[in-house]
């Protein structure tokens, strides 16, 4: 009989089969009064308990979701729960950033034994889902486009690498050549004012080798197609971190790899410079200045200076220097003052939750489905064996709704929890613009409050934070149940 007197409401439970399942069952057998409401799927262990079953259900039309498991120190497999609570906290923080309320969901710990316990979570949980009422979707929100203000002032000089020590890098890579596999940089691509990936295996290749504001593209994409193979690799100081992240997670070997650095001064926003461009039949030719750069179209000058045509993300970074390297050549610009909190997550720390529904929703109705922001990626390594691709399991349809693009976004951002080093390919990568790069810098905000300011690919004898634990987390608490 339900407990609450109103309709019954779609919650979904995930409960481990050794521990909260028989709670359930003991407060069955205790003939303990519950709400109905709750349709359970019994689950080995809360460490089998993927955040994305829960972004799921919730996207699917779940009105709420409880994972229940063995209290801390009392898993049947030691220490599942253990990394479950790392994942569902940071689930639970990252819930918002979609425009969903986090009051949705709850994970708690009830013993085989606490059938009590187990009445008043589920009632209370039941009666504060009913307190929400039905979840609101996403394919009926009102249209809502916002875009991210224009960036602040940069915490470094910008320029465009004039009088970086091209030369001399190429000769140093010459030196290196012979051990290697080849050398990955930038060449000039399709005309001068585009580059495209350099995979140098000869000493005249090297030649082509390109530096400057050009050298968008994250290279480090490339590294684990050489797995087992040693290769250099020519990189700007967030590269760097994402070849960093590849070593904390052994998908490269140190020992294989070489890494050259010069100091970026920043890599111009290639989606403005081709809006300023327009159409044209030919590229006449590029001057580099200090600070800006002149691109000849049809005869015509277009002149982009860094401090207006940068990237977003050079504006706040504080990596110019590689944060590992084995060749660096170059000075450092000098980096003053803190991060600010990038344009794309302010966008959505401004917005409440129903406006973040509603833009997400008008984003993904122009997402394209084309998967370039995966493939962009440096820290997406499962290639052919992307979850989003599998029909078995089938976890996303091929339909092209709102809800499953938005899942879609939600699998990849997830994925990256704790590992995104914020090179922001995924975004540069979007044909349609889409500002994607907020979703994983939400997480990792949360990553860094949650354990101790970590950051993703700073350290490579450190272990990402997810794919670890501690038996007492200093920065995550139990909720009461009251
Ligand atoms: Fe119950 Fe791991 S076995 S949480």
């Amino acid at each position: 009989m339900p407990v609450m007197k109103d309709k019954e409401l779609r919650i979904v439970g995930f409960l481990c089969n050794w521990c909260s399942y028989g709670g359930a069952d003991t407060a069955g057998v205790a003939r303990a009064e519950q709400p109905t409401d709750l349709r359970i799927i019994r689950v080995p262990c809360s460490g089998r308990v993927d955040p994305l079953f829960i972004v799921k259900a919730l996207l699917s039309g779940a009105d709420g979701v409880l994972v229940s498991g063995c209290h801390p120190r009392d898993c049947h497999y030691s220490s599942g729960n253990f990394y479950a609570r790392r994942r569902l906290e940071v689930l639970k923080h990252f819930l918002p950033a979609l425009g969903i309320d986090n009051a949705r969901f709850e994970y708690t710990w009830v013993s085989a034994s606490e059938g009590q316990r187990w009445q008043q979570v589920v009632t209370a949980f039941t009666r504060r889902i009913h307190t929400l009422g039905a979840a609101p979707g996403f394919e009926d929100a009102p249209l809502l486009m916002k875009t991210a203000d224009m960036a602040p002032a940069p915490l470094r000089p910008l320029g465009t690498g004039k009088n970086a020590p091209l030369e001399s890098l190429k000769q140093a890579i010459k030196e290196k050549l012979p051990d290697l596999a080849c050398v990955i940089g930038w060449k000039q691509g399709y005309d001068d004012a585009h580059t495209t990936p350099l995979f140098a295996k000869k000493p005249e290749d090297v030649d082509e080798l390109v530096w400057g504001p050009l050298n968008a593209a994250n290279l480090a994409v490339y590294l684990p197609l050489f797995k087992g193979k040693k290769v250099g690799i020519v990189v700007k100081g967030c590269d760097s971190r994402s070849v960093v992240e590849l070593l904390q997670e052994n998908l490269v070997a140190r020992e294989d790899v070489t890494i050259f650095a010069l100091p970026c001064e920043g890599t111009l926003d290639m989606g403005r410079v081709n809006e300023k461009l327009g159409r044209y039949n030919v590229v006449g030719g590029i001057a580099h200045g200090a600070t800006n750069i002149t691109i000849t179209t049809d005869g015509q000058e277009h002149d982009f200076s860094m401090a207006e045509y940068a990237q977003n993300k050079c504006r706040g970074c504080t990596e110019p220097e590689a944060v590992l390297s084995d060749v660096r050549m170059g000075d450092s610009p000098l980096v003053q003052g803190e991060a600010p909190v990038p344009q794309e997550l302010a966008l959505l720390d401004a917005m409440n939750l129903d406006e973040r529904r509603s833009f997400w929703r008008t984003q993904m109705e122009r997402c394209l489905r084309c998967y370039a922001c995966r493939n962009a990626c440096p820290m997406c390594v499962c290639r052919d064996y992307c979850i989003s691709d599998s029909r078995d399991p089938h976890w996303m349809t091929q339909e092209a709704g709102v809800t499953q693009k938005l899942f879609f976004q939600t699998i990849h951002a997830l994925h990256l929890a704790g590992r995104c080093t914020g090179c922001g390919e995924c975004q540069r990568a979007c044909p349609v613009g889409i500002p994607i790069l907020g979703l994983r810098q939400h997480i990792a905000r949360t990553v860094g409050e949650l354990f101790d300011n970590y950051r993703a690919g700073i350290d490579p004898a450190a272990v990402p934070p997810l794919l670890g634990y501690e038996v007492e987390e200093r920065n995550i608490r139990e909720r009461e149940w009251k």
